[in-house]
């Protein structure tokens, strides 16, 4: 595993920006070798598809051969609903770029038979590929995509419930009520992020703290799911300076003193 931090938000944004714009660039996808990203919803990757914007209008990224794979949906929430997965990555990232609409996915949370919706999702991925860089958040609870504490580390993609802290988290896209926040998600499963080749969390804010000195010094657990990365061959995260204030000081030292050496 690799630990990255910067400063602050700003930096980890323009850092991890750049680094996806270097991977697909380097991958050179074509119509018949497409590049399969998967991608997060939520405040953190906000910034991220700002650059990534930036950098397709400055013409040195081009997303016409890449396809994408939500990690997430709500469940009961219509695609057009202002706080729907599908509409956030619409409204802060595909409609400024020049991907093709056929080439998102991203799960239907109003879909009549879920169990059905999720196992075609599944098939999609593995017909397009499998994903080579999935771009992933972390919750307050350790959360991966919407694997919630107890989740099974080999769980593919399928309904979960969600928990306490992630209503709470999220109630401020629900008039701070937790009791609007959908019941449960539509969501890849951890076994689904690690067929990825490659995964790159990031991690802003004290109040993840908590959640990435459990993912990086404790061990791996079902009941901080992200932890899961410790058993990845290619795991990258990139965290902010805030949100290592709960890793030993020893922890942060070897990781900074690794990233020295590859410059
Ligand atoms: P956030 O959500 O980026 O809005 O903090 C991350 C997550 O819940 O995975």
């Amino acid at each position: 595993m690799r630990l990255i931090i910067h400063p602050d938000y700003t930096g980890v944004c323009r850092w991890v920006a750049c680094y996806i714009a270097g991977r697909i660039t380097r991958f050179a996808p074509t119509a018949a070798k497409p590049f399969v990203l998967g991608l997060p919803t939520g405040s953190t990757p906000l910034g991220i598809y700002h650059e990534l914007i930036s950098l397709y209008r400055e013409g040195s990224l081009s997303f016409a051969h890449v396809i994408t794979f939500n990690m997430d949906e709500y469940r009961g929430l219509k695609p057009d609903h202002p706080q729907s997965y599908n509409r956030f990555m619409w409204e802060n990232f595909f409609s400024f770029i020049d991907i093709k609409r056929d080439n998102v996915n991203i799960l239907n949370g109003m879909a009549a038979d879920p169990a059905r919706e999720c196992a075609e999702y599944e098939e999609r991925i593995q017909a397009a590929g499998g994903i080579e860089l999935f771009l992933g958040g972390i919750g307050v609870d350790g959360h991966i995509a919407f694997n919630e504490p107890g989740s099974s580390l080999r769980s593919r993609t399928r309904e979960k419930t969600l928990s306490l802290d992630t209503k709470r988290a999220n109630a401020r896209f629900f008039n701070q009520n937790p009791d609007a926040v959908p019941a449960s998600a539509l969501t890849v499963g951890v076994g689904t992020i690690m067929d990825a080749r490659e995964v790159l969390l990031v991690v802003s804010g004290y109040n993840k703290a908590r959640a990435l000195q459990a993912v990086v010094e404790g061990g791996v657990s079902q009941m901080w799911t992200a932890s899961c990365l410790q058993l990845h061959e290619r795991a990258l995260i990139v965290a902010d300076e805030a949100a290592t204030d709960e890793l030993k000081v020893a922890t942060v030292r070897y990781f900074k003193t690794i990233e020295a050496r590859q410059y």
